[in-house]
C-alpha cells in the first residue's frame, strides 16, 4: 500500500504537492469514489482517476528480444499471425520500439514506456542500428560510396551510413554486408540496397547502440537493466 499522492506523483501527472491539492479539491477518485482527505493509501489493484483520467500505474519495463523470422512487429494482427508482443511473458501493455519486417530477425526493444519509445524513435537521435544483410550480387565501390553518403528514398536522402562488406561469395553471387544507420524509415535497409540495384535476401539487426544479441537465441529475450536504460537516454538526447 502506498500513499495516494505518492502514487499520483509516480505516474507523472502531477508533483506530490500538486497531487495533494488535487485530492483536497476533490479531483481524485479511487475505485469510483471521490477522495477528499490526505492520508489515504492505495494498493496496486486500486483504480486511481485524476481529473477524469485514469492514471497509468504500471511499472515501466524494457525488454530486448531476438526477433525470429515470421513474426510481425505489432501488438496484434488481424490475420492471426504471431506478434513480437505475444513472445514476451508479461501482462503489461508493452509494444515494440520501431519495427522489424516480418522476415527480418534480430534486436528489438519492447516497452510500456511511451516517453522512452518516442525518444528512441526520434529521427534526430544518435542511436546506431547495425544490420547484417545477405544480398544478391556484389557491390561496386561506387555503390558502397552511394550507400555511405546517402541514397534517395522517396526523394529524401538517407543520412550517412557505415558500410562494411564482410564476405563475398562469387560462386553463389551473394555478399554479406554490415550497414549501420541511425534512421528507421520503413524498410529502410532493403530500400537502400534496392537504390543500388541489390536485393536483400536475408536481414538481421545485430545491434542497437551497445545492445547486441549475446546470450539470446532466436525468440529469446531479457530485461534491460536500469543502467542500460539510462545509457540509452544519454545516447538519444
Ligand atoms: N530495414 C528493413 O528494410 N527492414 C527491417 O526490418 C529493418 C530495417
Amino acid at each position: 500500500m502506498e500513499r495516494l499522492q505518492k502514487v499520483i506523483a509516480a505516474s507523472g501527472v502531477a508533483s506530490r504537492r500538486k497531487a495533494e491539492e488535487l485530492i483536497l479539491a476533490k479531483k481524485v477518485m479511487v475505485n469510483g469514489e471521490v477522495v477528499s482527505e490526505l492520508g489515504v493509501k492505495v494498493s496496486e489493484k486500486d483504480e486511481v482517476v485524476v481529473n477524469g483520467v485514469k492514471i497509468n500505474r504500471e511499472e515501466k519495463v524494457y525488454y530486448l528480444l531476438n526477433k525470429p523470422r515470421g513474426v510481425i512487429t505489432s501488438t496484434n494482427d488481424e490475420k492471426g499471425r504471431s506478434t513480437v508482443v505475444s513472445l514476451i511473458n508479461d501482462e503489461k501493455r508493452i509494444y515494440p520500439v520501431g519495427r522489424l519486417d516480418y522476415d527480418t530477425t534480430g534486436a528489438l526493444i519492447l516497452t510500456n514506456d511511451g516517453e522512452f519509445a518516442n525518444m528512441m524513435m526520434h529521427p534526430s537521435n544518435n542511436i546506431d542500428k547495425v544490420y547484417v544483410a545477405k544480398i544478391k550480387g556484389i557491390l561496386l565501390p561506387s555503390e558502397i560510396m552511394a550507400l555511405k553518403n546517402g541514397v534517395l528514398l522517396d526523394g529524401v536522402k538517407t543520412s550517412k551510413a557505415k558500410v562494411k562488406v564482410k564476405k563475398v561469395d562469387k560462386e553463389s553471387n551473394t555478399s554479406i554486408v554490415e550497414i549501420t544507420i541511425h534512421e528507421g524509415k520503413n524498410h529502410q535497409v532493403k530500400r537502400m540496397f534496392e537504390a543500388v540495384d541489390k536485393e536483400v535476401l536475408k536481414l538481421k539487426r545485430e545491434r542497437i547502440a551497445f545492445l547486441d544479441l549475446r546470450g539470446l537465441n532466436s525468440g529469446e529475450y531479457r530485461k534491460l537493466s536500469h543502467k542500460e536504460v539510462s545509457k540509452l537516454y544519454v545516447l538519444a538526447k
